[in-house]
């Protein structure tokens, strides 16, 4: 990959010499940081085999060391036990300030609970919180123990999280009775014990009590507050192998249900700390906030691992942005005295649509670093962010990164290349990126969009799916081999920078998160009137994108707007509120090829309202249905 000279600085000429020595020696490169960053208590001597590519690859393999330990323990043992891990503050404004010495106290607790309930080494642990500080204690007591966690996040609906339980074969589930988002309170608890009847490996529900202090009455069913406060504060970390497994993350795939992504202990640690620490200039005085909820891989990444590694002090917050005002957010970075924000371009775009009057109360003089991550940034959003939140005094770095990943893979390290909005411009240490055409031809022109595809040693990236090799081959490897598949379109431009533009798979990113259109579809037509669905995305000034579906009624039934609302009902109780469609468009037909498939691309054209040319559609069946939908969406435009 071409990296252009005329924008690099002294910091610039390093990262490329650095650049390269991760690609020529990958073994050396990441032995110096690992023999530096991670605490072990047997020193690896393999330290790289195998390969990406080829499903094979292994990292510091015969070392051991445990995850809670190098996030919580070291610190403690280094005289750094009063240091402040988290200022806490909720949805609806309680703070409360946890230090590493209070971190290790409940970790050790929750850990302990696990055991008294007879959960092990290699068990899988469900997670159903919202980021609240006991959903961190959660993640750190399995690390403690050796347990793999599964978060869910807590916008998915029960039916989303049976399907997760059950994939992973989950034998204990953490959660809240009840939670408040936005001001409004969820009630979990007489629902959430539904679980335990319908997912056969689950044996025990731990409930952390957030309103009701209440008396369980089934031995399966523990109030975790009380649990907790009858172990012993002491936990001995379990040593694990660098390749020991050490969470299942489930993302949105184009076809069936969601992936379970495994990360493994050591390589995904190392690469989430050393990122975390690169990416944003890390010091010690930082005072770091992500915005992530602990659901998706930025909250496991950059909400809990990498920061707690690093010992850094962060903001966690689990309400709304914009709740109970837009001015909150800016609000909190003068209190906290944020120097590190890192959010996403939908929580910038809302904010940003408030209004400036809403910045009034604050000066964000604090600010260092602003991050953005989960879909491409707007040149508009990123201007704001620089000059209105930013006050032209910070660096904004756009991390490109999935699930798979582990951490971020394309970005513009912090001094190394003059920005570009909306760019993720370079790869970080490790990373190969390519880009190339539907041939696998690397396209080397600017601006011409391709499949990006990565090669490279980095030790965070996933080690497959979740007992199911053959589904992690086919998605990822099979598509290009010698390549991993990412799903996403991207270009570069005359330096060789790198544009990411979005998905080019069936995988819609709504606000920064991933919604597969199989599992969108066969919701809206598990509703008895709906007989065929198809689930694209348009475009939204907000969220990036919105979701619009196309649907075929059963014969003689007639479209109303309790149907609708009914089909948008259907989805938020198969996959959660947030995956609820923007539009439903009920029509007469849908454009299948001649062996079947619904063509999405002329759907995508017409949400886009580029209705003028579909390309070629000498493949379509039923040809007619391209101008019955183009004149329905000339009447649906025109209200
Ligand atoms: C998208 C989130 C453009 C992309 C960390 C990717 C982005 C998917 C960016 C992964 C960015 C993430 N610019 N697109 N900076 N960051 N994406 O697995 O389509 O939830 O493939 O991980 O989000 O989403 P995931």
């Amino acid at each position: 990959m071409k990296i252009d000279d005329k924008s690099c600085s002294d910091l610039g000429k390093k990262y490329k010499e650095k650049y390269f020595e991760s690609i020529k020696n990958p073994e050396k490169f990441w032995k110096e940081i690992a023999l530096s960053r991670l605490d072990w208590e047997k020193v690896p001597t393999e330290f790289y085999s195998g390969n990406l590519v080829n499903g094979d690859a292994k990292w510091f393999a015969d070392g051991r060391l445990n995850v809670s330990y190098n996030c919580i323990d070291r610190h403690v043992l280094a005289g750094l036990g009063g240091r402040v891990a988290y200022y806490y503050e909720s949805d609806s404004g309680l703070r409360q300030v946890i230090t590493y010495n209070d971190l290790l106290e409940n970790v050790s607790r929750l850990a302990n609970v696990l055991k008294s309930q007879n959960i092990k080494k290699g068990d899988t642990v469900c997670i159903y919180m919202p980021s609240i500080p006991e959903a961190i204690y959660s993640m750190l007591a399995c690390t403690r123990i050796g347990a793999i966690h599964s978060v869910v996040f807590a916008g998915f609906s029960l039916e989303s999280l049976k399907k997760r339980i059950d994939d992973a074969e989950c034998n204990a589930i953490i959660t809240v009775d009840s939670f408040f988002r936005g001001g409004k309170e969820i009630i979990l608890f007489e629902r959430i014990k539904s679980v335990l009847d319908e997912c056969q490996s689950l044996k025990k529900i731990l409930i952390s009590p957030r309103s009701t202090d209440f008396m369980s009455v089934d031995e399966r069913v523990i109030n975790l507050a009380k649990a907790m406060v009858e172990v012993s504060n002491v936990c001995a970390p379990e040593w694990m192998f660098g390749e020991d497994p050490l969470f299942i993350l489930y993302t949105s795939g184009s076809t069936g249900s969601p992936k379970g992504v495994l990360h493994t202990t050591a390589g995904y640690l190392l690469y989430v700390t050393y990122t975390h620490e690169q990416s944003f200039d890390l010091r010690s005085n930082d005072i770091y906030w992500s915005a992530s909820d602990i659901g998706w891989i930025t909250g496991h990444s950059y909400l809990v691992y990498g920061p707690l590694s690093n010992g850094t002090t962060s903001i966690l917050f689990d309400g709304v942005p914009s709740h109970p005002s837009p001015s909150r957010v800016w609000d909190m970075i003068d209190r906290y005295k944020v120097s590190i924000y890192y959010s996403t371009p939908t929580i910038i775009r809302s904010l940003q649509r408030a209004g400036d009057e809403f910045l009034k109360s604050s000066k964000r003089e604090s600010l260092r670093i602003l991050g953005s991550v989960g879909e491409p940034i707007n040149p508009e959003a990123w201007r704001w962010l620089d000059d209105r939140i930013g006050n032209n005094k910070c660096i904004i770095v756009d991390t490109w990164w999935q699930t798979e990943t582990g951490g971020h893979a394309l970005l513009p390290l912090p001094g190394v290349v003059k920005t570009k909005p909306g760019a993720a411009m370079l790869p970080f240490y490790g990373v190969e990126p390519v880009i190339v055409n539907l041939k696998g031809k690397v396209i080397s022109s600017p601006y011409v969009p391709g499949s990006l595809l990565l090669k490279g040693a980095w030790p965070g990236h996933l080690r497959g799916l979740y007992k199911d090799r053959d589904r992690f081959i086919n998605n990822y490897l099979i598509p290009y081999p010698g390549y991993f598949y990412t799903g996403d379109s991207a270009y570069i431009d005359e330096d060789g920078h790198i544009w990411v533009n979005g998905r080019i798979d069936d995988v819609l990113n709504i606000a920064g998160r991933l919604i597969g259109t199989a599992e969108l579809e066969s919701s809206i037509v598990s509703h008895p009137c709906a007989t065929e669905a198809a689930a694209v995305a348009g475009p939204d000034e907000v969220k990036g994108s919105c979701i619009h579906v196309f649907v075929l009624l059963r014969n003689g039934t007639l479209s109303s707007s309790r149907l609708t609302d009914e089909l948008k009902s259907c989805v938020a109780g198969c996959i959660g509120s947030f995956a609820k469609p923007d539009y439903i468009h009920i029509v007469e037909s849908l454009p299948k090829t001649r062996s079947g498939k619904i063509m999405r691309r002329i759907l995508r054209k017409i949400v886009h309202d580029e209705v003028d040319d579909f390309g070629d559609i000498s493949t379509l069946s039923n040809s007619e249905s391209v101008s019955q939908l183009t004149e329905y969406w000339d009447v649906f435009r025109n209200g």
